[in-house]
């Protein structure tokens, strides 16, 4: 058995990180799986098989013999606390609200929010922090909309989930700021259980307010708050950080219409913000033909896997961005199986319609700092960009 070694965590090439570190490609090679090492601020450190080919990533997440294994408490009401049947039976509940079309429903709210956030960076002059004055507000905003937050509430909301999601801010406060949102967020289920708004939260009431708890739909709000948040502002933020080192392919962007869907596909797949899926061996399961034992931990690295050619086109060089991809197969930075991302269509179409709108509204977008000076968040559960100042 190959000694435990890469850590998935800060699996990322240094001075590059955009890039799997050479260890994790070298880890894709390998015909045995590895056993690492994984660091971990809940469980110390943990020994886990790593995952990084793209079929076997599939295998694996796709197989009922997995349970969810991050080691976090069970949280109500958040999906990724359940398996199973108990799994199923939530996600059934809340699936109506993510389609496609309810996405598409939303777009008209999401350009307003997009320009309104435009306005603001535009007053706050060159110079300005793109992630504390565009990314973060966008999912905030949106959120705020999914949920049924009155406006009245969105500038208090707005500062507590910066504070709840900010990974600078102290523990202490963290803890603090998640106890008010929980409070916060009891008042909103109350407040729908009495007149339940057209919206994600009321809609639920209405559908199945007898089949969930007070606790349930809280549990649900904050998950919907904090899965969809992170994830995008980290998303839009490092898709600029990375078009700013191709400027060819950010004219692409900004000037044609009919390559944005492809586009923001292509930056999905290889922006991979979830660092990674944990999970535990609920069975003994064949990968390969090789065994990951009952109890064992997995982990699957996205990153890894969507850069691996193996039964893609051989001429396909899935190290370089090219946002004209015609991708002939599907990334895995949404996940894979039971627990695919609830929230992908409406993530899609929160950055289909940012970053067109970002470039075309300041053309001549740049950084405000050298690029090899831009703060990228390495080292998190969710990879991104710290703080990203830029002129124009
Ligand atoms: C670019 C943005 C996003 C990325 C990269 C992303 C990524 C992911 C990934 C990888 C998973 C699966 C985790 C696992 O299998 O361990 C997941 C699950 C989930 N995501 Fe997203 N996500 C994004 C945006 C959103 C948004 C906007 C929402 C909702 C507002 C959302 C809600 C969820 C929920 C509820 C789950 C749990 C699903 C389940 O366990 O059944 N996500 N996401």
């Amino acid at each position: 058995m190959t000694e435990p070694r890469v850590s998935p965590i800060d699996a990322r090439a240094t001075g590059c990180p955009f890039a799997p570190a050479p260890d994790l490609r070298a880890a894709r090679q390998d015909e045995e799986l590895r056993r690492i090492k994984v660091p971990s601020p809940l469980l110390g450190a943990f020994d886990a098989v790593l995952v990084t080919r793209y079929e076997d990533a599939k295998a694996v997440l796709g197989s009922g013999g997995l349970r969810m294994g991050g080691g976090m408490p069970h949280q109500e009401g958040n999906l990724l606390s359940y398996d199973g049947p108990e799994h199923t039976r939530l996600r059934r509940l809340l699936t109506g609200s993510f389609t496609t079309r309810r996405a598409r429903e939303l777009r008209p709210r999401i350009e307003d929010i997009v320009s309104s956030t435009l306005d603001d960076l535009a007053a706050a002059g060159p110079g300005a922090d793109l992630v504390r004055l565009f990314c973060t507000p966008i999912p905030t905003l949106v959120i705020c909309e999914l949920l049924g937050v009155p406006y009245t509430d969105r500038d208090e909301f707005q500062r507590r989930t910066k504070a709840v999601v900010d990974v600078n801010t102290s523990r202490e406060v963290q803890l603090e700021k998640t106890a008010e949102m929980e409070a916060y967020m009891a008042q909103l289920v109350a407040r729908h259980r009495q007149q339940p708004g057209d919206n994600v939260l009321g809609r639920l009431v209405r559908e199945h307010g007898d089949e969930l708890t007070d606790r349930e739909l809280v549990g649900i709000g904050s998950m919907l708050l904090i899965a969809g948040h992170e994830t995008i502002a980290n998303t839009l933020a490092a898709s600029v950080a990375l078009l700013f080192q191709h400027p060819d392919q950010l004219a692409v962007v900004r000037d044609d219409p009919e390559a944005v869907d492809g586009a923001v596909e292509e930056l999905l797949r290889y922006v991979a913000p979830a660092t990674i899926l944990p999970r535990q061996a609920a069975e003994t399961l064949c990968v390969r033909d090789q065994k990951i034992n009952e109890g064992e931990r997995v982990v699957v690295s996205a990153l890894a896997a969507n850069r691996d050619l193996t039964g893609t086109d051989p001429d396909q060089d899935l190290d370089r961005l090219d946002v004209r991809r015609r991708a002939n197969r599907h990334h895995l930075t949404f996940g894979y199986g039971p627990h695919q991302c609830l929230g992908q269509q409406l993530a899609r179409v929160e950055l289909r319609v940012a970053l067109p709108a970002l470039f075309t509204r300041f053309p001549a977008l740049r950084p405000a700092v050298p690029q090899d000076e831009i703060d990228y968040r390495t080292n998190a559960l969710v990879f991104g960009v710290n703080s990203l100042p830029v002129t124009w």
